[in-house]
Protein backbone atom coordinates (compact mmCIF):
# COMPACT_ATOMS: atom_id res chain seq x y z
CA UNK A 1 0.00 0.00 0.00
CA UNK A 2 0.94 3.70 -0.65
CA UNK A 3 0.49 6.45 1.69
CA UNK A 4 -0.76 9.57 0.11
CA UNK A 5 -1.05 12.76 2.44
CA UNK A 6 -4.10 15.35 1.46
CA UNK A 7 -3.80 18.89 2.99
CA UNK A 8 -5.57 21.96 2.38
CA UNK A 9 -4.20 25.27 3.00
CA UNK A 10 -6.82 28.78 3.29
CA UNK A 11 -6.89 31.27 2.22
CA UNK A 12 -5.87 34.72 3.68
CA UNK A 13 -6.18 38.30 4.20
CA UNK A 14 -2.68 40.10 4.49
CA UNK A 15 -1.85 43.38 5.86
CA UNK A 16 -5.38 43.97 7.20
CA UNK A 17 -4.89 47.85 6.46
CA UNK A 18 -2.84 48.58 9.23
CA UNK A 19 -0.14 45.85 9.30
CA UNK A 20 1.49 46.06 6.30
CA UNK A 21 3.65 42.90 5.82
CA UNK A 22 3.12 41.89 9.51
CA UNK A 23 -0.93 41.20 10.16
CA UNK A 24 -3.30 38.49 8.10
CA UNK A 25 -5.91 36.47 8.53
CA UNK A 26 -7.49 33.13 7.53
CA UNK A 27 -10.56 33.14 4.82
CA UNK A 28 -12.71 30.45 5.45
CA UNK A 29 -14.31 28.34 2.41
CA UNK A 30 -11.28 28.95 -0.37
CA UNK A 31 -8.13 26.67 -0.04
CA UNK A 32 -5.38 25.24 -1.93
CA UNK A 33 -4.52 21.43 -1.77
CA UNK A 34 -1.81 18.95 -1.89
CA UNK A 35 -1.58 15.55 -2.39
CA UNK A 36 1.95 14.34 -1.77
CA UNK A 37 3.75 10.53 -1.33
CA UNK A 38 7.39 9.80 -1.10
CA UNK A 39 9.56 9.01 -3.49
CA UNK A 40 13.24 7.49 -2.93
CA UNK A 41 14.64 10.56 -5.08
CA UNK A 42 15.90 13.59 -2.97
CA UNK A 43 13.96 16.07 -4.78
CA UNK A 44 10.08 17.21 -5.67
CA UNK A 45 8.34 16.18 -9.05
CA UNK A 46 5.21 17.90 -9.60
CA UNK A 47 2.50 15.55 -11.10
CA UNK A 48 -0.22 18.12 -12.09
CA UNK A 49 -2.09 21.15 -11.36
CA UNK A 50 -5.35 21.81 -11.44
CA UNK A 51 -7.95 23.77 -10.66
CA UNK A 52 -11.01 23.63 -8.12
CA UNK A 53 -11.81 27.06 -8.25
CA UNK A 54 -12.39 30.38 -10.70
CA UNK A 55 -10.04 32.33 -11.66
CA UNK A 56 -6.57 33.20 -13.68
CA UNK A 57 -4.54 29.71 -12.68
CA UNK A 58 -2.83 28.42 -15.59
CA UNK A 59 0.10 30.37 -15.23
CA UNK A 60 1.02 28.55 -12.05
CA UNK A 61 4.84 27.14 -12.70
CA UNK A 62 5.24 23.21 -13.20
CA UNK A 63 8.89 23.63 -13.20
CA UNK A 64 9.49 22.35 -9.62
CA UNK A 65 12.73 25.22 -9.13
CA UNK A 66 9.66 28.04 -9.20
CA UNK A 67 6.70 26.72 -7.64
CA UNK A 68 6.01 27.75 -4.10
CA UNK A 69 4.75 24.38 -2.94
CA UNK A 70 7.87 22.31 -4.42
CA UNK A 71 9.94 24.87 -3.54
CA UNK A 72 8.78 25.21 0.43
CA UNK A 73 8.97 21.13 0.34
CA UNK A 74 12.69 20.88 -1.28
CA UNK A 75 13.82 23.38 1.59
CA UNK A 76 12.11 20.88 3.61
CA UNK A 77 13.97 18.30 2.34
CA UNK A 78 17.60 19.75 2.95
CA UNK A 79 17.06 21.51 5.93
CA UNK A 80 15.92 18.49 7.83
CA UNK A 81 18.09 16.21 5.31
CA UNK A 82 15.70 13.83 4.34
CA UNK A 83 16.69 10.60 2.88
CA UNK A 84 13.35 11.08 0.48
CA UNK A 85 11.55 13.36 -1.85
CA UNK A 86 8.06 13.91 -2.86
CA UNK A 87 5.94 13.67 -5.80
CA UNK A 88 2.66 15.86 -5.53
CA UNK A 89 -0.44 17.20 -7.03
CA UNK A 90 -1.58 20.66 -6.55
CA UNK A 91 -5.52 21.51 -7.05
CA UNK A 92 -5.66 25.66 -6.83
CA UNK A 93 -9.06 26.64 -5.39
CA UNK A 94 -7.29 29.96 -4.67
CA UNK A 95 -6.85 32.19 -7.87
CA UNK A 96 -3.56 32.81 -9.16
CA UNK A 97 -2.25 36.78 -8.41
CA UNK A 98 -5.30 37.64 -6.50
CA UNK A 99 -4.43 39.56 -2.86
CA UNK A 100 -5.88 35.88 -1.81
CA UNK A 101 -2.43 34.39 -0.34
CA UNK A 102 -2.73 31.53 -3.20
CA UNK A 103 0.85 31.10 -3.16
CA UNK A 104 1.21 30.62 0.34
CA UNK A 105 -1.33 28.53 0.67
CA UNK A 106 0.09 25.82 -2.07
CA UNK A 107 3.47 26.32 0.30
CA UNK A 108 1.31 25.68 3.40
CA UNK A 109 -0.54 22.93 2.21
CA UNK A 110 3.02 21.62 0.39
CA UNK A 111 4.97 21.37 4.02
CA UNK A 112 1.85 20.50 5.75
CA UNK A 113 0.91 17.35 3.10
CA UNK A 114 4.65 16.48 3.50
CA UNK A 115 4.97 16.37 7.27
CA UNK A 116 2.41 14.40 7.86
CA UNK A 117 3.99 11.29 5.91
CA UNK A 118 7.02 11.77 8.26
CA UNK A 119 8.06 9.32 11.10
CA UNK A 120 8.91 12.57 13.29
CA UNK A 121 6.53 15.67 13.17
CA UNK A 122 8.24 18.73 13.09
CA UNK A 123 7.05 21.69 14.70
CA UNK A 124 5.12 24.66 13.05
CA UNK A 125 7.82 26.96 13.45
CA UNK A 126 9.67 24.59 11.02
CA UNK A 127 7.02 24.49 8.58
CA UNK A 128 6.64 28.08 8.74
CA UNK A 129 10.11 28.62 7.63
CA UNK A 130 10.02 26.13 5.06
CA UNK A 131 6.81 27.76 3.46
CA UNK A 132 8.27 30.58 3.76
CA UNK A 133 10.74 29.75 1.98
CA UNK A 134 8.44 28.90 -1.13
CA UNK A 135 6.03 31.66 -1.16
CA UNK A 136 9.30 34.28 -1.38
CA UNK A 137 9.84 32.49 -5.28
CA UNK A 138 6.54 33.91 -5.79
CA UNK A 139 6.13 37.57 -3.99
CA UNK A 140 9.72 38.52 -4.44
CA UNK A 141 10.47 39.43 -0.49
CA UNK A 142 10.18 37.31 2.79
CA UNK A 143 7.10 38.59 4.43
CA UNK A 144 5.14 35.71 6.25
CA UNK A 145 1.76 37.52 6.61
CA UNK A 146 -0.18 35.34 4.20
CA UNK A 147 2.00 32.01 5.40
CA UNK A 148 1.38 32.16 8.87
CA UNK A 149 -2.14 32.83 9.35
CA UNK A 150 -2.43 30.07 6.67
CA UNK A 151 -0.58 27.39 8.74
CA UNK A 152 -1.65 28.84 12.37
CA UNK A 153 -5.22 29.59 10.89
CA UNK A 154 -6.92 32.66 13.05
CA UNK A 155 -5.50 36.07 13.11
CA UNK A 156 -1.67 35.95 13.24
CA UNK A 157 1.51 39.09 13.28
CA UNK A 158 5.01 37.66 11.74
CA UNK A 159 7.59 39.49 13.57
CA UNK A 160 10.66 39.11 12.31
CA UNK A 161 13.47 39.07 14.78
CA UNK A 162 16.85 38.08 12.17
CA UNK A 163 17.15 37.84 8.88
CA UNK A 164 15.66 34.32 8.39
CA UNK A 165 14.19 34.55 11.83
CA UNK A 166 10.60 34.87 12.32
CA UNK A 167 8.08 35.08 14.89
CA UNK A 168 4.36 34.34 14.69
CA UNK A 169 2.13 35.49 17.31
CA UNK A 170 -1.37 34.51 17.24
CA UNK A 171 -4.07 37.78 17.82
CA UNK A 172 -7.31 37.64 19.78
CA UNK A 173 -10.04 37.38 17.49
CA UNK A 174 -13.39 39.27 18.45
CA UNK A 175 -15.86 36.39 18.84
CA UNK A 176 -18.31 37.81 15.79
CA UNK A 177 -16.27 39.41 12.68
CA UNK A 178 -16.95 38.59 9.56
CA UNK A 179 -15.45 39.42 6.18
CA UNK A 180 -16.13 40.40 2.69
CA UNK A 181 -14.55 39.88 -0.19
CA UNK A 182 -14.44 40.80 -3.72
CA UNK A 183 -12.03 39.03 -6.54
CA UNK A 184 -11.86 41.42 -9.59
CA UNK A 185 -11.40 38.71 -12.85
CA UNK A 186 -7.70 39.85 -13.59
CA UNK A 187 -4.68 39.11 -11.70
CA UNK A 188 -2.05 41.40 -10.21
CA UNK A 189 1.47 39.87 -9.29
CA UNK A 190 2.56 40.97 -5.78
CA UNK A 191 6.24 41.63 -6.94
CA UNK A 192 4.56 44.46 -9.39
CA UNK A 193 2.46 46.15 -6.33
CA UNK A 194 5.50 45.88 -3.79
CA UNK A 195 7.64 47.08 -7.11
CA UNK A 196 5.54 50.49 -7.00
CA UNK A 197 6.57 51.47 -3.47
CA UNK A 198 8.54 53.85 -2.23
CA UNK A 199 11.62 53.82 -0.03
CA UNK A 200 10.77 55.96 2.43
CA UNK A 201 7.79 57.75 4.17
CA UNK A 202 7.51 60.81 6.19
CA UNK A 203 7.40 61.14 10.09
CA UNK A 204 4.18 62.34 10.20
CA UNK A 205 2.71 59.19 8.45
CA UNK A 206 4.89 56.65 10.60
CA UNK A 207 3.54 58.49 13.83
CA UNK A 208 0.02 58.24 12.23
CA UNK A 209 0.59 54.88 10.76
CA UNK A 210 1.59 53.43 14.29
CA UNK A 211 -1.35 54.92 15.99
CA UNK A 212 -3.65 53.03 13.40
CA UNK A 213 -1.58 49.84 13.86
CA UNK A 214 -1.76 49.99 17.53
CA UNK A 215 -5.25 50.74 17.56
CA UNK A 216 -6.36 48.00 15.38
CA UNK A 217 -3.90 44.89 17.69
CA UNK A 218 -5.81 47.27 20.83
CA UNK A 219 -9.27 46.77 19.07
CA UNK A 220 -8.88 43.22 18.12
CA UNK A 221 -7.68 41.92 21.12
CA UNK A 222 -10.14 44.10 23.22
CA UNK A 223 -13.34 43.23 21.20
CA UNK A 224 -13.41 46.91 20.69
CA UNK A 225 -15.28 47.91 17.77
CA UNK A 226 -14.68 51.00 17.58
CA UNK A 227 -10.78 51.05 17.95
CA UNK A 228 -11.39 48.77 14.99
CA UNK A 229 -13.12 50.79 12.69
CA UNK A 230 -11.13 54.16 13.84
CA UNK A 231 -7.78 52.70 13.06
CA UNK A 232 -7.90 49.57 10.62
CA UNK A 233 -6.74 52.17 8.45
CA UNK A 234 -2.92 52.48 5.86
CA UNK A 235 -2.33 56.19 5.17
CA UNK A 236 1.44 54.63 3.31
CA UNK A 237 0.44 51.73 0.92
CA UNK A 238 -2.91 52.08 -0.36
CA UNK A 239 -2.61 55.26 -1.77
CA UNK A 240 0.06 54.20 -3.83
CA UNK A 241 -1.03 50.81 -4.52
CA UNK A 242 -4.86 51.95 -5.78
CA UNK A 243 -3.69 53.11 -8.99
CA UNK A 244 -2.98 49.59 -9.58
CA UNK A 245 -6.94 48.95 -9.67
CA UNK A 246 -8.87 51.70 -10.77
CA UNK A 247 -12.23 50.54 -9.41
CA UNK A 248 -10.62 50.90 -5.76
CA UNK A 249 -11.88 54.80 -6.09
CA UNK A 250 -15.42 54.41 -7.54
CA UNK A 251 -16.27 51.64 -5.04
CA UNK A 252 -14.65 53.59 -1.83
CA UNK A 253 -17.45 56.28 -1.29
CA UNK A 254 -20.10 53.45 -1.53
CA UNK A 255 -18.43 51.30 0.97
CA UNK A 256 -17.92 54.55 3.42
CA UNK A 257 -21.98 54.78 3.49
CA UNK A 258 -22.52 51.44 4.53
CA UNK A 259 -21.84 50.47 8.26
CA UNK A 260 -18.70 48.46 7.35
CA UNK A 261 -15.83 48.50 9.87
CA UNK A 262 -13.51 49.07 7.23
CA UNK A 263 -12.41 48.08 3.73
CA UNK A 264 -9.03 48.01 1.97
CA UNK A 265 -7.02 46.23 -0.34
CA UNK A 266 -6.16 42.45 0.36
CA UNK A 267 -2.61 41.21 0.39
CA UNK A 268 -1.02 43.19 -2.66
CA UNK A 269 -4.29 43.11 -4.30
CA UNK A 270 -6.42 43.40 -6.53
CA UNK A 271 -8.77 41.70 -4.31
CA UNK A 272 -11.11 44.27 -1.72
CA UNK A 273 -11.93 43.07 1.39
CA UNK A 274 -14.28 44.91 4.41
CA UNK A 275 -14.96 44.00 7.67
CA UNK A 276 -18.41 43.60 9.69
CA UNK A 277 -19.80 42.52 12.85
CA UNK A 278 -22.52 40.81 11.68
CA UNK A 279 -23.16 38.37 9.30
CA UNK A 280 -25.73 39.84 8.24
CA UNK A 281 -23.45 42.68 7.50
CA UNK A 282 -20.93 41.24 5.89
CA UNK A 283 -23.69 40.00 3.61
CA UNK A 284 -24.70 43.36 2.61
CA UNK A 285 -21.62 44.53 1.53
CA UNK A 286 -20.73 41.65 -0.44
CA UNK A 287 -23.95 42.58 -2.50
CA UNK A 288 -23.28 45.77 -2.60
CA UNK A 289 -19.95 44.60 -4.38
CA UNK A 290 -21.70 42.34 -6.77
CA UNK A 291 -23.44 45.29 -7.42
CA UNK A 292 -20.73 48.30 -8.40
CA UNK A 293 -19.25 45.31 -10.14
CA UNK A 294 -22.53 45.54 -12.59
CA UNK A 295 -21.98 49.12 -12.65
CA UNK A 296 -18.51 49.92 -13.22
CA UNK A 297 -18.28 46.99 -15.26
CA UNK A 298 -15.42 44.95 -12.96
CA UNK A 299 -16.44 41.33 -13.29
CA UNK A 300 -15.57 39.16 -10.16
CA UNK A 301 -16.20 36.92 -7.62
CA UNK A 302 -17.60 37.72 -4.27
CA UNK A 303 -17.01 36.19 -0.90
CA UNK A 304 -18.25 36.25 2.66
CA UNK A 305 -17.11 34.33 5.75
CA UNK A 306 -15.73 34.36 9.14
CA UNK A 307 -12.52 36.51 9.93
CA UNK A 308 -10.02 34.05 11.11
CA UNK A 309 -11.84 30.44 11.28
CA UNK A 310 -9.68 28.69 9.24
CA UNK A 311 -7.16 26.26 9.77
CA UNK A 312 -5.01 23.90 7.70
CA UNK A 313 -6.52 20.27 7.33
CA UNK A 314 -4.69 16.86 6.85
CA UNK A 315 -5.61 12.95 5.90
CA UNK A 316 -3.79 10.27 4.86
CA UNK A 317 -5.30 8.07 2.24
CA UNK A 318 -3.70 4.59 1.55
CA UNK A 319 -3.84 3.28 -2.21
CA UNK A 320 -2.86 0.17 -3.77
CA UNK A 321 0.42 0.49 -5.81
N1 LIG B 1 2.16 42.21 2.65
C1 LIG B 1 2.24 41.75 1.29
C2 LIG B 1 2.00 42.92 0.36
C3 LIG B 1 1.25 40.69 1.05
O1 LIG B 1 1.04 43.66 0.59
O2 LIG B 1 2.79 43.11 -0.57
C4 LIG B 1 1.35 40.12 -0.35
O3 LIG B 1 0.59 38.98 -0.44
Amino acid sequence: MMRISVASAPATVANINAGFDVLGFSLLGICDKVQACIIPEKAVHIKKIVSSGQGEWENIPIDARKNTASVALQAMIEGENLPHGYEISIEKGIPLSSGLGGSAASAVAAVVAGNQLLKRKLPLSKLFSYALEGEAVASGGIHGDNVAPALYGGITACLKNGIKDFQVVSIRCPKKLYCSIFHPAFPLETKKARGILKEHISLQDYIQQSMHLTGLLMGLTLGDYDLIANHAKDIIITPQRKSLMPFYDLFAPELMKVQSLAFGISGAGPSLFALSQTLRQAKIISELFSRLGREYKVSGQVFVGPVGAARPGVKIQKVKK
